[in-house]
């Protein structure tokens, strides 16, 4: 009987499987006539193990790997109760967050309303009070200093220009670090720079405050988050790898330092100053650098200098509305949520202007930018059960009934053509395992405020930082 394809039961279980086809159809539909990631609602949550999952080209000798500072390929990062995992870690992060992006918004008031003069006559005297600079970012990157070379891991940050570390014997005080601090008294090449010399003049320049002890320049960088350094400021060997060495490379010896850089050593400025690592390292990488932050806090990126530029890689200029401000402006262009562009034009956008950055995790848009992204994303997203929204994050969903959700793509547009397909966790955060996975976008105060690239939705890009030609480039694919 089951030889013919025509009999009854056979034609009946036809019947019923047609029938489910039609019940299922408008729901298949509604899932496909969107532009979704498919995703299982485990890639949110984070991972206890590091995957090196990137490709650092150790030999090339331009590459370094780029890990977060609370995550598990840290190998040097002890502090369990400040990984991912934590139940405070991502209120404590978004906190921070807004910290940050609170001194971008001050520090670009300064410039725009001409006060910066105002602020340069505070920097006469070490120390100063205000806090003049962004918090620290959160990825780190490792390089030597010194003769004999010593490792240090770094945060790195595009915000900020004066790279400094912590310094033996900490005369004021020193955080704790994971790797022995930086010792002056055992390099044979470190030397203190003098007071009157040219170099100490550019840490006014670099957002730092200059003083002198006898006749040695003194440096501090305070940040807007609470974190500080201040000491000698000195030139001293930089080894970013055994073919890259550069001599007398000018930085903060760092004899009282505080802060949230995690266990790392201090930091390393990437920012648009003379100071910057890029201007100081200019007549081997042309100015040029990039770095891929990993999708996840358990997977490792790179930074890297000079080099080839990836075939793919598309630029946008640097906007020429940041000129002579430490940030790297560009121009958003549009948005799209589960292939639909918003109902917010250019023009818009370009009016407050808008800035990448490394250090800032969720990207902020004005206000009216934001509330048609979140409520085009809401209407995507009606299925699931909203809950109630978190620190700087309104957006939110109980994913906890589900193994798969469809989450609508979101694309950031930039001028020259750039489409920046945000990944899955750049679009989404797990706040609070999955009973909260919020939309990883957030509003500032105001239409007139600067909106903010960024690094949870750069996440996998090759982000390309060419000085020298004033672009920022980006390639998808980065990270693998
Ligand atoms: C590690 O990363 C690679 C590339 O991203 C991925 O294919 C692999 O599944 C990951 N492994 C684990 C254990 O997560
Ligand atoms: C980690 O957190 C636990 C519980 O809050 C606390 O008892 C412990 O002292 C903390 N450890 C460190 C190193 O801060
Ligand atoms: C750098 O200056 C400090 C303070 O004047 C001094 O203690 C230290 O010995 C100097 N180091 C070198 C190598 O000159
Ligand atoms: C863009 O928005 C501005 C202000 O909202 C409006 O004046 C202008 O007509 C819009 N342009 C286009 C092309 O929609």
């Amino acid at each position: 009987m089951a030889t013919s394809p025509l009999s009854s039961t056979s034609l009946t279980s036809f019947h019923h499987a047609f029938l489910l086809l039609l019940l299922l159809y408008p729901c298949c539909c509604l899932q496909k006539s969107f532009d979704a990631h498919n995703a299982k609602v485990t890639s949110f949550l984070a991972a206890d193990v590091c995957n090196q999952s990137s490709k650092v080209d150790h030999n090339k000798g331009l590459s370094l790997e780029l890990v977060h500072k609370h995550g598990p390929c840290f190998a040097l990062n002890h502090d369990k109760n400040k990984t991912e995992k934590s139940s405070s870690y991502h209120e404590e992060m978004l906190l921070q967050d807004q910290v940050r992006v609170d001194s971008i918004h001050a520090r670009f008031s300064r410039y725009q309303s001409q006060l910066s003069s105002a602020f340069k006559e505070m920097q006469t005297t070490v120390p100063i009070q205000s806090g003049i600079d962004m918090g620290t970012g959160n990825y780190v990157v490792t390089v030597a200093l010194g003769t004999p070379k010593k490792e240090f891991t770094l945060v790195f940050d595009t915000g900020s220009d004066i790279t400094w570390t912590q310094c033996e014997p900490c005369v004021g005080s020193c955080y704790r670090q994971a790797q022995p601090k930086f010792d002056p008294r055992k390099s044979s090449s470190y030397k203190n720079v003098s007071c009157s010399s040219a170099s100490c003049n550019l840490i006014r320049e670099a957002g730092g405050a200059k003083g002198c002890s006898s006749s040695t320049c003194l440096y501090q960088v305070a940040y807007g988050d609470g974190s500080y350094s201040m000491g000698f400021f000195a030139t001293e060997k930089l080894t970013i790898s055994s073919s890259d060495v550069f001599k007398n490379f000018l930085f903060g010896c760092g004899q009282e330092n505080d802060g949230l850089l995690g266990k790392s050593a201090g930091l390393l400025g990437l920012g648009r100053s003379k100071l910057s690592l890029a201007f100081q390292t200019a007549s081997k990488y042309k100015k040029l650098f990039s770095y891929c932050i990993p999708t996840l806090l358990s997977s490792t990126g790179h930074l890297s200098f000079g080099g080839k530029l990836p075939k793919s890689v598309k630029f946008t200029p640097l906007s020429p509305k940041f000129k002579n401000t430490p940030f790297y402006g560009i121009d958003i262009t549009g948005i799209s949520v589960g292939g639909r562009k918003l109902s917010v034009n250019a023009s818009f956008f370009t009016k407050a202007g808008a800035i990448i950055d490394s250090g800032t995790v969720i990207t902020r848009l004005q206000p009216t930018a934001y509330s048609v992204l979140s409520s085009t994303f809401q209407e995507f997203m009606k299925d699931y059960p909203m809950t109630d929204g978190v620190s700087i994050l309104d957006t939110c969903y109980d994913f906890s009934d589900y193994d798969k959700v469809y989450v609508p793509k979101i694309s950031i547009f930039l001028k020259g053509g750039i489409e920046i397909g945000v990944e899955l966790q750049g679009i989404m955060i797990a706040v609070k395992g999955l009973e909260k996975v919020c939309l990883a976008f957030a509003s500032t105060s105001d239409d007139s405020d600067i909106a903010i690239l960024g690094n949870a939705q750069q996440k996998s890009y090759e982000v390309v930082h060419d000085l020298a030609k004033g672009r920022i480039g980006f390639a998808p694919g980065g990270c693998s």
